[in-house]
């Protein structure tokens, strides 16, 4: 007889679901193989961290943790009005701007409505869409050849929206694959999607964007009411343990998410630390600025020794290692490297790694190339 499991009560398309995969921890590392010195470059975090203005701010919040935290977050979100042009009214806080995105599918999508996303788009949204029971529809994302490859392909994800979709996701830029879309294309696209889809554009990577042709959604949301906005604190801002991300969008939607949040989503450490992050531009900007030097230093060399590097305007490049590129990954762990297999994104020949310091890439670099 077969063991009783009791997680086989579970509802069916939670059984079916595929579990997201995070990067490998150093700990993990460490412990399997018994080295020190390593470096993670699998999760696309900041190697500066956050400001010192942050980190004091969390440190006296840790003082008060036994308190719960303001559940409106109110100081946090008087903040990012102010700095984003947007009324408090309009942003949702969220436990990471993943919790967002799992907001927005709870309250929009259940069984029989659909969701529409691209191929390699962040490996979320099909996870969120589908916990709700609603229906997935995956667009195939540009080929190889194109401009963009494995970007989103805007014109096809348009057709895909029908009368029972509810939400199009757009990550740009996109993670695994760090490609963008014009913000010309976007606007076209945006302008096109009908009154009862929602919009949800992810922008956990904008500050990164430098001057490519990346548009602020933020600045869209009075034309666009069925425009959301996600960013997070977890990139440029260096507080990705801490888990503070939001949502931007109109102050109904707003109203909608708040009713499925959960009354304290946002810690109080968080909410320290994320305040007094906006009190530092300067620390986020000096880290985007060498990530965005080294995105082009780092592709560069990459290229020259014959490695296709996908454009990216992230924090991150994504390599074509090629049918070994499993082994190149382990080779690169025996080294203390740990960058992200893809693999879980059907994309088992490339491999991700995180922009690190000047040191850490050169390091990187070291060991990949020949
Ligand atoms: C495109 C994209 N959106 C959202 C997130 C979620 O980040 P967080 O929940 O830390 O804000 C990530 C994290 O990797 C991401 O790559």
């Amino acid at each position: 007889m077969s063991p009783f499991l009791p997680g086989e009560l579970a509802v069916e398309h939670v059984r079916t679901l595929a579990p997201y995969v995070p990067g490998k921890p150093i700990e993990e590392l460490e412990r399997e193989l018994g080295i020190t010195n390593i470096i993670k470059l699998a999760s696309n975090e900041n190697p500066f961290g956050p400001s010192p203005l942050a980190l004091a701010a969390m440190q006296r919040a840790l003082t008060e943790t036994w308190l719960y935290p303001d559940g409106s977050g109110h100081v946090l979100k008087q903040k990012l009005a102010a700095k984003l042009g947007v009324a408090s009214n309009q942003i949702t806080l969220g436990n990471g701007s993943n919790d967002a995105l799992v907001l927005l599918a709870e309250a929009f999508l259940k069984p029989g409505v659909e969701a529409v996303y691209s191929q390699y788009a962040f490996a979320v949204y099909p996870i969120a869409i589908q916990a709700t029971g609603a229906t997935g529809v995956c667009v195939p994302a540009l080929p190889t050849s194109s401009p963009m490859p494995l970007g989103h392909d805007l014109d096809a994800m348009a057709r895909a929206i029908n009368e029972r979709t509810r939400v199009v996701f757009v990550a740009n830029p996109n993670n695994p694959t760090g490609t963008w879309v014009d913000a010309a294309q976007l606007e076209a696209f945006i302008a096109a999607v009908p009154r009862h889809v929602l919009v949800a554009l992810d922008e956990a990577y904008f500050e990164y964007r430098a001057d490519l042709p990346i548009q602020d959604g933020i600045a869209w949301l009075g034309r666009f009411p069925n425009l959301v906005v996600f960013r997070t604190f977890s990139k440029a801002y260096g507080l990705a343990g801490v888990r503070v991300g939001y949502a931007v969008s109109h102050p109904s939607v707003a109203d909608m998410l708040n009713r499925v949040r959960q009354a304290f989503n946002v810690s109080a450490v968080g909410l320290a630390g994320a305040a007094a992050a906006l009190d530092d531009p300067a620390h986020v900007e000096a880290a985007v600025k060498v990530a965005v030097a080294e995105r082009e230093r780092v592709t560069a060399k990459l290229r020259q020794a014959g490695t296709t590097v996908i454009p990216s305007a992230g924090n991150f490049l994504l390599l074509h290692a090629g049918a070994n590129a499993r082994e190149r990954f382990d080779q690169l762990l025996r080294q203390g490297i740990i960058v992200r297999p893809v693999a879980n994104y059907q994309l088992p020949e490339y491999l991700r790694v995180t922009l690190g310091t000047v040191e850490q890439n050169d390091r990187f670099l070291r060991a990949w190339l020949p």
